[in-house]
């Protein structure tokens, strides 16, 4: 049989001929509150769940748990409080998961659970810091005993240059997107039932080179590592752990990288045309693709990532 490889490198080949993306730092001293500047083309649903928009508004019953993908499970999504992780708690409460989200702000915390409602629980924990993991771990364990799914989501950036990079920028990042992601992992490990999942958020910045960008994009390379290791460490649990990388998709995510206004929007503009379906992604697609691999659905799928980028890293 012949390997694989040459269509993969054909691949890459091809994307270094796409224009380069690029970070302008100016002095705009606002932020802008969208960075997406096309509207995202209509989603195509299962004809059946399209219907059925919230499963847990139905009478629950034996047949209606059997379509729900996530009946009775106990899932944790970090990172609950905005953007992809919110729409993905809402997800995976309609599809019959009791959920808990963790967030940081109080304020985000609170808006989250009177938005998401019924089947929620909001914890707050700074995920940098351990010791707040332990105890928000504690919390989910003592109410419900075990854990199914847990979604670790939260991250963030800061946009530098390299000459700009400063230690605490370093820090800051892997502090959240790294070693919270793995103590979170590790904290909810001895809890976690058999056959559970654990999914994670990368990026496609682990897998393209962007100007500015280079220490968000290494902490989501070591996640992307990370998977494949603890793949194999709990594989012989049962346990499955996967990625869902995302492309750019429009959450406030981007308002939060320290880029000056009027950059951001080139930037967004820059992406758009890289992308070879020409335009952002939304939270809903990203959820979509986390909730495979947090059910059933994906049994046989481990140590991977779902790539749902548009096609920007891959063609
Ligand atoms: N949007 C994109 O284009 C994109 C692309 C690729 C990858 N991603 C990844 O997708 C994930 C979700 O991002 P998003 O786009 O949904 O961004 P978002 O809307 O900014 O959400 C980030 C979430 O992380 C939480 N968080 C931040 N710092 C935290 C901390 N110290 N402790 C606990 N929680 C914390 C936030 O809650 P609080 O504010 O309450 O702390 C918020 O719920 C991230 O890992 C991001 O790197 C996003």
């Amino acid at each position: 049989m012949p390997a694989q490889r040459p269509k993969h490198q054909s691949a890459r080949a091809a994307k270094k001929h796409h224009p380069r993306l690029q970070i302008v730092f100016l002095s705009h001293p606002q932020r802008s509150s969208h960075l997406s500047p096309s509207a995202p083309a209509p989603i195509v649903q299962s004809p059946r769940r399209e219907q059925i928009s919230d499963l847990r508004s139905l009478k629950p019953n034996t047949e209606l748990e059997h379509i729900m993908k996530l009946a009775n499970k106990i899932a944790l999504v970090t990172g609950g409080t905005s953007g992809i992780g919110l729409e993905a708690a809402k997800l995976f409460r309609n599809e019959g998961a009791k959920v808990i989200i963790i967030g940081s702000n109080a304020q985000r915390l609170k808006e989250a659970e009177q938005a998401l409602g019924e089947g929620i629980t909001a914890l707050r924990a700074d995920l940098r810091d351990p010791s707040q993991i332990d105890r928000a771990i504690a919390e989910v364990v003592e109410t419900h005993g075990r854990i199914d799914v847990v979604y670790a989501n939260a991250g963030a950036g800061k946009a530098a240059p390299l000459e700009a990079v400063t230690r605490e920028q370093i820090d800051e990042q892997f502090g959240l997107n790294f070693n919270g992601l793995f103590f979170t992992i590790q904290k909810a490990a001895p809890y976690l039932s058999n056959g559970a999942s654990i999914v994670v958020t990368t990026s496609f910045l682990n897998a393209v080179g962007t100007p500015g960008l280079s220490i968000l994009s290494a902490t989501k390379a070591a996640v992307r590592s990370l998977v494949r290791s603890l793949g194999a460490e709990l594989a012989p649990r049962g346990i499955r752990i996967n990625a869902v990388s995302p492309g750019p998709i429009d959450t406030p995510f981007a308002t939060k990288l320290g880029i000056p206004d009027a950059d951001l929007q080139k930037t967004g503009e820059a992406l758009t045309a890289a992308v070879p379906l020409k335009r952002f992604g939304t939270v809903a697609e990203v959820a979509k693709a986390a909730l495979f691999l947090a059910s059933d659905d994906s049994s046989f799928v481990t140590g991977t990532e779902v790539v749902v980028d548009g096609g920007l890293s891959q063609i």
